[in-house]
């Protein structure tokens, strides 16, 4: 769907805008694991000024379908009083996990929060969610790769696919 090469083409655009408009914020990117690793590493590492990053982790998925609960956040040692947070999205879907997150993030008094999604299906959301940080706008489709897991398999592919439901099997 999304090769290897122009994914590394956006996120370097990504990138480009953050070192521009984050400079002086020595902001705090929050990447959210396990499907962001990838874009997280690559995004980071186009970045040219001082920024903290750490991982948190929350899970809301199954399967190939949103299983619409949210489990709780965990792995967040850093005081986040006053600060510029990035959350740090493979992709929003419903936007549940990403509303559910601000809220909770919300609760710990930063300055700002502002998130950047690799993928936004925009026809999945259920949730006005405002993405600051846009990769790719994608059809509301199950999607692999670069981070991202059918059942847990394909998060290691460089680009991003569409699953084929027959393909299942050879999966497994
Ligand atoms: P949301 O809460 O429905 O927005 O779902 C967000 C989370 O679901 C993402 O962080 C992904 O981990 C997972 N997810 C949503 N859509 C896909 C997909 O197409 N492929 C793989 N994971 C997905
Ligand atoms: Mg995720």
């Amino acid at each position: 769907m999304i090769s290897a090469e122009r994914v590394e083409a956006r996120v370097r655009e990504l990138a480009a805008r953050m070192n521009e408009e984050l400079r002086n914020k020595r902001p705090l990117f929050l990447a959210i694991l396990n499907g962001s690793f990838f874009f997280a590493a690559d995004l980071l590492r186009h970045l040219d000024f001082l920024c903290e990053i750490s991982f948190v982790k929350l899970a809301s998925y199954q399967g190939t379908h949103s299983a619409g609960k949210i489990r709780e956040l965990i792995g967040l040692n850093e005081s986040l009083r006053g600060r510029s947070i990035v959350i740090l999205e493979d992709i929003v879907d419903s936007g549940l996990t990403i509303t559910y997150l601000q809220d909770k993030l919300m609760e710990y008094s930063p300055q700002e929060i502002r998130v950047a999604a690799l993928l936004l299906k925009r026809e999945a959301l259920q949730r006005p969610v405002h993405v600051d940080y846009v990769g790719f706008e994608v059809p509301n489709i199950f999607l692999l790769g670069y981070g991202l897991d059918y059942d847990q398999l394909g998060r290691n592919l460089p680009g991003i696919y569409a699953l084929k439901l027959e393909s299942k099997t050879k999966l497994a």
